[in-house]
């Protein structure tokens, strides 16, 4: 076990061995766009996936036909709750030479002691993916940045933060996959934002990231800009990434740099934070002989690129083919190995990048100003404010008519009864531009950044308040409740509203509601499951969005019972 501190050392660097030295594994910190563990060696990710995959779930990247995901939210594994499986992995992660793993779904419910205690104790860092799959994640067509998924990332960050091998959290993956997608970058950044800001307030050294899919340079070079640029214009980091992952799959066997990485070196060749590929290893020519490690970590990429993630551990399938160099035995006990496996190990065996530039010659990070808006590049550099757990708790109490599902797996009605309250709000002249948000005009309703189900009782109450506080158009079919707490006139109502709201517009350091698991509590939380991917109750979301957007809604004149947050 000892001999592996010296993964902990930075193992890419041959001879740089911490000779017997028992250390605790090393922090990781960013100076400028390189990576440096904190005896002042360059870190580069030598990393493998490690994400077992769910029962009937397609793997995550192939998130352009992500429906199979949605039928199957909760049939997920957490890779780092299960200290034996963990043990038996631990010596073949040792003979692959990886240094990192990257976990894509972790449950924030489970202990993961045992795992990272193994995995740090071995020098192995960890890339936690905070995002999950179903309701856990940002919709790419229908985006936000909302309290329950801060809460969900809060959690997970708060159960991980006792840990010293965490590297880094990505905020998300693959949320942009195309240039009409790319306004929901502005949620993405706002992500950074807060994760950033409440890592720092725990003091956690860990990195904040994102992965992003590969694709068109009109849209991933102003995308990785973008996540590390400074919409403010005065250099500063507070909304910028420290870790840009590319997932590139563009060399496949024996390929070249010059046919398959120049192209990515030069739109990364001046990026200001640090960049590595979160995912890399082409299956079309099996079995896989892995000679992009050597171009990767050679002195031509190591300016530009600190390291990646090969994909992947465990046997995954995907509409392209089958991943995967390990095959576990149906019990879990014994783990066999393929030769993609050990063309891997051959290959991280070989690479050594060079151990520069030094820390002290690696410079201050700067952080330019952000990309200008053009038809390939949508989104705004207004971002959506710090989801504010109180002020959308406190409007949800003081609204009449409250979404009250009789199921716990409320999700997929969420967006229907959305779209329906909508439609009912709009025929009456009135609008739901206080839920919408728009990361093209920078334009977030005041209700946009909390929960959906507020946002639906939210709705829900509009449409009550319109109709004389009529019982029956509370019902929506059993899913809501008179509160009979609650202002029922239209005025009050708003005032009471635009009270709870009123401060909950701007930039803060997020905290959890009240009576919410903190660090050191166990937590009681949301979905699971493996990757990150949109979600069944956003995508039904994305109908309202669409009628929203029609601005149909907003043309007419707001009928006298309806409200709107002032
Ligand atoms: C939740 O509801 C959806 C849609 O009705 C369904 O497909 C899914 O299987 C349900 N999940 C669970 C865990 O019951
Ligand atoms: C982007 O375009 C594709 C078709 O090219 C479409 O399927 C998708 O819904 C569009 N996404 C958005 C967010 O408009
Ligand atoms: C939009 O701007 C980016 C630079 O931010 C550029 O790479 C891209 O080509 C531009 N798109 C178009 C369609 O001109
Ligand atoms: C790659 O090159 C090696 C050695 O030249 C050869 O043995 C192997 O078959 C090639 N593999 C592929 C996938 O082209
Ligand atoms: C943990 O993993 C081992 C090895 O695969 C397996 O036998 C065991 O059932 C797992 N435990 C749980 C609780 O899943
Ligand atoms: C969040 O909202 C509450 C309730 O309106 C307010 O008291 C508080 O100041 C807000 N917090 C921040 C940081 O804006
Ligand atoms: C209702 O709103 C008012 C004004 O914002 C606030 O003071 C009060 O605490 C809220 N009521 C509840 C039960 O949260
Ligand atoms: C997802 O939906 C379930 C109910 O179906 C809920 O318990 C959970 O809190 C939601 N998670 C998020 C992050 O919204
Ligand atoms: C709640 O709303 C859903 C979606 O519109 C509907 O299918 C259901 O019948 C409603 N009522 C109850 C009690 O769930
Ligand atoms: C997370 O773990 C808890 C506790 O075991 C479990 O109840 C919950 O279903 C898990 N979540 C998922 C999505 O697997
Ligand atoms: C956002 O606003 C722009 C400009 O008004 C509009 O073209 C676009 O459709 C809106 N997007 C959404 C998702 O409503």
């Amino acid at each position: 076990m000892r001999a592996s501190s010296r993964f902990a050392a930075g193992l890419a660097l041959a001879g740089a061995f911490l000779t017997g030295v028992d250390a605790a594994i090393q922090t990781v910190t960013r100076n400028g766009r390189y990576l440096y563990t904190a005896d002042g060696n360059r870190f580069y990710i030598k990393g493998v996936a490690y994400q077992e995959q769910g029962k009937d779930i397609s793997v995550r990247w192939s998130r352009a036909q992500a429906i199979p995901f949605l039928s199957h939210p909760l049939s997920s594994i957490d890779p780092l709750a299960n200290g034996t499986a963990c043990t038996r992995d631990l010596p073949y992660l040792q003979q692959l030479g990886v240094n990192t793993i990257r976990a894509y779904s972790v449950n924030s419910s489970l202990n993961h002691d045992s795992c990272m205690q193994t995995f740090s104790n071995a020098g192995i860092y960890t890339i936690i993916d905070l995002s999950l799959p179903g309701n856990g994640s940002m919709d790419r067509d229908a985006p936000t940045w909302t309290t329950n998924l801060l809460d969900l990332y809060i959690e997970t960050i708060d159960v991980f933060s006792k840990y010293n091998n965490v590297l880094a959290y990505n905020v998300g993956n693959e949320v942009v996959i195309a240039a009409n997608g790319t306004a929901a970058a502005t949620f993405v950044k706002a992500a950074a934002r807060d994760v950033k800001a409440y890592i720092n307030s725990i003091s956690s050294s860990a990195l904040v990231g994102y992965a992003s899919i590969d694709g068109d340079a009109t849209w991933l070079d102003p995308l990785a800009n973008y996540l590390s640029c400074d919409p403010s214009g005065s250099n500063s980091g507070a909304t910028a990434l420290d870790l840009f992952g590319l997932n590139n799959y563009e060399w496949c066997g024996n390929s070249t740099f010059e046919a398959s990485y120049a192209g990515v070196e030069g739109q990364f060749a001046g990026y200001n934070v640090a960049a590595y590929f979160s995912e890399y290893g082409c299956i079309t020519s099996p079995p896989r002989v892995w000679t992009e490690v050597a171009a990767l970590f050679s002195s031509q990429m190591s300016p530009v690129w600190s390291g990646g993630v090969a994909f992947s551990y465990f046997p995954a399938t995907s509409a392209q083919g089958q991943f995967g160099m390990v095959t576990i035995s149906p019990d879990g006990s014994t783990v066999t190995t393929s030769s993609d496996f050990t063309n891997l190990q051959t290959q991280y065996a070989a690479a050594s990048p060079p151990n520069s530039p030094s820390q002290s010659g690696a410079g201050t990070a700067t952080y330019p100003s952000c990309p200008q808006q053009n038809s390939s590049w949508l989104a705004s550099n207004t971002l959506p404010p710090t989801p504010n757990f109180s002020a959308c708790q406190c409007l949800e109490n003081n609204l009449s008519c409250q979404f009250t599902p009789s199921t716990s797996n409320y999700t997929a009605i969420v967006g229907a009864l959305l779209d329906y309250a909508c439609s009912l709000i709009g025929q009456s002249g009135g609008s739901c531009s206080a839920i919408s948000s728009n990361g093209t005009t920078g334009q977030y309703g005041a209700v946009s950044e909390c929960d959906p189900t507020i946002m639906l009782s939210y709705v829900m109450s509009d449409y009550y308040i319109a109709n004389g506080a009529n019982a029956q158009s509370c019902s929506f079919g059993g899913n809501g409740t008179v509160n009979s707490k609650a202002p029922s006139s239209a005025s009050a109502a708003n005032t009471a509203a635009s009270s709870c709201l009123a401060s909950a517009s701007g930039t803060s350091v997020p905290t959890l509601p009240a009576g919410a698991p903190g660090p050191s509590g166990s937590s009681s939380s949301s979905g699971g499951g493996s990757g990150s991917s949109p979600n069944a109750a956003s995508v039904v979301l994305a109908d309202a969005r669409t009628l929203m957007g029609m601005g149909v809604l907003v043309a007419a004149g707001i009928a006298s019972g309806l409200w709107t947050i002032a």
